[in-house]
């Protein structure tokens, strides 16, 4: 499937900490670089800066407390129809997890297939999960980096959209590396968005295939 489109897309990002790479698409987006709208900012945890950082710049912000779902046999699930009900009061069409700590069910990923995408700090499928930065200088590689893929029902396991690789130095620290990684997760997260807002990406199976953009200048001719 491809991802064609006409309007500003309506965009929801996904986020239970500090926010940066939030950050990074809101600023690509008053710059003019990303053509896309974020119409709800939601969290898991109360406290998250992403929260604040949504508040500064006038965005809809929502803390969803996992708390009375707990102990439900389907609390993950019910969890999920809550946050699936904002969505769609907002007319989603995409949504982005952004250091979003909590496993997103069948629930989320079935209504937004192919319309959901994450960012994680390694170049998968090497390293899916937690602190993998530390691994990754732990296994010895050489190259380090970050991945946007789209959301599908394992664990950073969906079609890679983009990657962007950076060497390991002798002297990396988990902190070090996770900052230069950081780095580049800031650009490529915004290039998917713009992507998928220009409808370039096109999903087959596995792989996301990136279709040539407009030549500059070319204007859009709506059949008569
Ligand atoms: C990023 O490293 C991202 O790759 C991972 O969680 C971290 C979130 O950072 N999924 P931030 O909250 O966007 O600053």
């Amino acid at each position: 499937m491809s991802t064609k489109r006409q309007d500003t897309l309506r965009v929801a990002v996904l986020a239970s900490g500090r926010g940066s790479n939030l950050q990074a698409i809101i600023d690509a987006i008053e710059a003019g670089t990303v053509h896309a709208k974020v119409v709800a900012v939601i969290s898991n945890r109360k406290e998250a800066l992403a929260l604040e950082r949504a508040r500064r710049h006038g965005l809809s912000s929502f803390f969803i407390d996992p708390k009375p779902y707990a102990g439900r046999p389907d609390s993950r699930e019910a969890y999920d129809r809550e946050l699936l009900e904002v969505l769609r009061r907002h007319d989603v069409e995409l949504v982005l997890l952004a250091g979003y700590m909590k496993i997103v069910t069948n629930i989320l990923v079935e209504a937004f297939a192919n319309r959901m995408m994450n960012i994680h700090p390694s170049l998968l499928p090497s390293f899916p999960g937690l602190d993998v930065q530390k691994m990754a200088i732990e296994w010895g590689c050489k190259l380090a980096g970050c991945t946007v893929h789209f959301v599908t029902e394992g664990v950073d396991e969906g079609p890679i959209v983009l990657q962007a690789a950076v060497p390991i130095l002798d002297e990396d620290q988990p902190e070090t590396l996770a900052a230069r990684i950081l780095e580049q997760e800031h650009k490529i997260y915004p290039r998917a968005v713009q992507l998928f807002a220009e409808g370039r990406l096109r999903v087959e199976r596995r792989r996301v295939f990136i279709e040539a953009g407009k030549p500059e200048g070319e204007s859009v001719i709506s059949p008569s």
